[in-house]
């Protein structure tokens, strides 16, 4: 997650399309991306062959409860970015 946002963080200029290939059922990279940039990309494409997968990110997405807790990573990429644990989401959350 590290070597992410490293990349993330340096890139210029600055994703604005992300599109995640095959992301599982949860969104841990784009937080690290968002956390990383303090930046909403001006849309996330999140793609799994999976309707499970996809239907949990769903829930993720509208703040509902899911099976993940995400409080360890949001907290480890707040200290090591300085933003808000809340503001990362939202920045995640804001996409088109
Ligand atoms: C090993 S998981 C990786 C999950 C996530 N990217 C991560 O790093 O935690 C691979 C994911 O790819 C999805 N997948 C497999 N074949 C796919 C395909 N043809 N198109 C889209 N997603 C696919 C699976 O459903 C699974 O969620």
């Amino acid at each position: 997650m590290r070597a992410l946002a490293h990349f993330a963080g340096r890139l210029e200029p600055r994703l604005e399309r992300v599109v995640e290939v095959g992301g599982g059922p949860c969104v841990v990279p784009i937080l690290a991306l968002c956390a990383a940039t303090s930046h909403s990309p001006r849309s996330i494409a999140f793609t799994d062959i999976s309707s499970a997968n996809l239907a949990e990110v769903e829930r993720w997405l509208r703040g509902e409860p899911t099976g993940f807790s995400y409080r360890g990573v949001l907290d480890w990429l707040s200290r090591e970015h300085g933003v808000h644990a809340a503001r990362i989401e939202q920045l995640a959350r804001a996409g088109e």
